[in-house]
């Protein structure tokens, strides 16, 4: 049995009102669905061992999940995101040991495990890892998990990478599943507000990864900023943020795709290319409809 077919079994024993979903993110595609998940899922085990990496990763993901569906209903209900404060979300989650590692590793496996993140992944690799230069310089702000600048080293043996988060947590896991996935050397992470790199020299990085931080921020134009002075002329970045769509730490309210691409446009990156993507089943009557949006970034020469 692979680890996919493992995972997909140990959802059905343990969490069936969770298997329609991972059918729906399968048949996205399911060969690369098999060949995504069975990556993630490797280098899972390689962190918590043969025997406990699917209750691990089964039972953060349905926390992450369930935590998300409740987030979302009380945006419905409020009309608004229920943070505001940046400090009191460091405080809250991003300082909290046990808060994050549920969280991380719930994100992760969202990554192949929610249908319109399988689609974000797809995106991801197919549009910016397969179009990175040689021996690139890769700078990932706020890696979380870690798994979208290991999936670029893992891919690509010329890649060495800096990873910068503000979460304790986020820079050991990273560092962990870097090590599982035989890249550790390549990586290195290190703690710091994304919204202090305008102190990293300009035009020095290669290629920049920033996934599903821009709607954590109070103000995502600085961050746009710091990946415009941190990419070489010519080089791209991939960008991910949420719209509409609540979590307990989102703060900044992107309500139309055109809000991501003008904040980049103003900071000087082309947008190449963008994926919007939503879930497959949402709330019924829903006023808000949660979208995650890939965005392929280049700076202008
Ligand atoms: C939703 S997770 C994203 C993880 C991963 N990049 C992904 O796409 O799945 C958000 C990450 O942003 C980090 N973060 C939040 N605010 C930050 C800041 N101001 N500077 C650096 N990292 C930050 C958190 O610690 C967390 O690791």
């Amino acid at each position: 049995m692979t680890r996919a077919q493992a995972l997909i079994a140990y959802v059905a024993e343990h969490h069936p009102r969770s298997s329609r979903g991972l059918e729906e993110a399968r048949a996205v595609n399911p060969e690369a669905w098999d060949g995504v998940a069975e990556q993630f899922l490797s280098w899972a085990e390689g962190v918590w061992g043969p025997d406990g990496w699917q209750a691990r990763c089964v039972e953060a993901f349905v926390v992450f999940s369930n935590d998300v569906i409740m987030s979302q209903a009380r945006y419905e209900a409020d009309g608004h995101y229920e943070s505001s404060s940046f400090e009191a979300c460091n405080a809250a989650v991003y300082s909290q040991r046990e808060v994050m590692d549920d969280y991380l590793w719930g994100v992760f496996i969202t990554n192949f495990c929610w249908s319109h993140h399988m689609e974000l992944s797809l995106f991801f690799r197919d549009r910016f890892l397969a179009r990175l230069p040689g021996a690139p310089a890769i700078v990932e702000i706020a890696p979380g998990h870690g798994g979208w600048g290991v999936w670029a080293l893992s891919n690509r043996a010329d890649a060495r990478l800096q990873g910068f988060d503000i979460s304790p947590s986020s820079i050991a896991i990273a560092s962990s599943i870097a090590a599982a996935a035989g890249v550790g050397s390549r990586a290195t992470y290190t703690l710091r507000n994304a919204l202090d790199l305008a102190t990293m020299p300009t035009a020095s990085a290669d290629a920049v990864i920033c996934s599903f931080l821009i709607e954590h921020l109070e103000d995502p134009g600085l961050l746009v900023a710091n990946i415009a002075n941190l990419l070489k002329p010519g080089a791209r970045a991939y960008l991910a943020g949420a719209i509409t769509a609540a979590q307990v730490d989102h703060i900044y309210e992107f309500r139309h795709e055109s809000e991501l691409v003008a904040i980049c446009e103003a900071h000087g990156l082309r947008v190449c290319e963008t994926l919007s993507v939503h879930p497959r089943r949402f709330l019924p009557r829903a006023r808000f409809l949660p979208r995650s949006m890939g965005l392929i970034l280049e700076k202008r020469g």
